[in-house]
């Protein structure tokens, strides 16, 4: 018999529930096709719920969600909970605890017409940025000292070790090594000012490096790689980063492939439970429209199955994405596209259904 997957939904706030729900369309319909058998069961974490009872994340979600074999996620923040609680509460708790400790976020443009830059004949927009996901700046780490007077001084430490960043460079060399087009991986750093943190990034690199012989390696601070995202985007292929970097460089990767409507990312833990989602937040002014682009969720599904080991019906996805994105859509953007969020996930259904 073949395994069943199982699956834990967290919607979570805003527009997360609707994208979520197209998402599970496609899921649905593709596992149709390829015969993957597949229960979901649903969490109501998030905004609604703490309001409602004050908790943010019970001590037990932790142990039953890694009994899972991956967790979709919608979105997570809500305007009446202070900024912080639920991001910190939920995603980044999710994030740590699991040991989700690469943030993969694939930055593909399918059509030009999308992108807002001005792209030469054979540029192209292919990268996939490889991000820290549980060390950095994230941790937590620092303090204020005189809090609340003229003389406060607040604190917030970058911490970087060397089993999180080596254990992160290597999975960025294996994914070059199986999975990108040019085989190169730059890292992304700022080894001219940060002479501690990208030290030991800069050094674990080279020694990394040295495993792949095969791969080519380079070098970019990161506002040069800010620069070049612009420029010369068709230059990436695997970038690694550390966790701030790697979240503000993904906002630009998520403009120049056609905007937060189709960016999608995975919070991987490749021996334990994977977290995929859309990688643009809960836009609570466009809840309950029908306006919201569903595609970075749907293309979520995509890397969702791809890391279960269903390569086939991860790229039916993909490919009918492609196509819709190619062949239908107005525009990305929430309100443009030409249809409603579920016409968007009907689109991608028939495509799959068709091919
Ligand atoms: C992201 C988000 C999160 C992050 C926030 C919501 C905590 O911006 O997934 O990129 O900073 O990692
Ligand atoms: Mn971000």
């Amino acid at each position: 018999m073949s395994k069943k997957y199982k699956i834990a939904v967290i919607g979570g706030d805003g527009t997360g529930p609707e994208v979520v729900k197209e998402g599970l369309k496609v899921l649905e319909a593709v596992s149709d096709k390829y015969k993957i058998d597949y229960e979901t069961v649903d969490y109501d974490f998030g905004g609604q719920r703490y309001l409602k009872t004050g908790e943010v994340l019970p001590n037990s979600a932790i142990e039953e969600l890694k009994s899972f074999d991956a967790i979709y996620l919608g979105a997570i923040g809500h305007p009446d909970v202070k900024p912080g609680i639920l991001e910190k509460g939920i995603l980044l708790r999710l994030r740590f605890e699991l040991d989700q400790y690469i943030n993969l976020r694939p930055v593909v443009l399918y059509d030009q017409k999308y992108c807002p830059l001005d792209l030469g004949q054979n540029q192209k927009i292919d990268f996939t940025v490889v991000r820290e996901n549980t060390e950095g700046l994230y941790c937590g780490a620092g303090g204020f000292l005189r809090k609340d007077t003229t003389d406060e001084v607040a604190i917030q430490e970058s911490i970087n070790s060397y089993k999180g960043v080596e254990r992160c460079i290597r999975y960025a060399f294996e994914y070059a090594k199986n999975k990108s087009k040019d085989k190169k991986v730059t890292l992304c750093g700022k080894t001219n000012v940060l002479t501690y943190a990208f030290s030991l990034w800069q050094r674990v690199f080279d020694k990394v490096a040295k495993d792949y012989p095969e791969l080519k390696t380079d070098y970019a601070h990161v506002d040069a790689t800010c620069m070049w995202m612009v420029k010369n985007p068709e230059w990436f292929d695997v970038i690694v980063t550390d966790n701030m970097f790697g979240d503000i460089i993904t906002d630009l990767g998520a403009m120049i492939q056609g905007g937060m409507g189709i960016a999608a990312g995975g919070n991987i833990n490749p021996k334990g439970v994977s977290m995929f989602e859309p990688i643009g937040g809960s836009a609570p002014k466009y809840t309950g429209k029908g306006l919201i682009n569903p595609l970075a969720a749907i293309c979520a599904v995509s890397m969702l199955l791809n890391q279960i080991g269903q390569e086939q019906a991860a790229k039916a996805v993909e490919d009918s994405v492609k196509k819709v994105v190619q062949e239908k859509l107005q525009s990305l953007g929430a309100g443009r596209m030409g249809y409603s969020t579920s016409e968007v996930g009907d689109l991608v259904v028939k495509n799959i259904i068709d091919n």
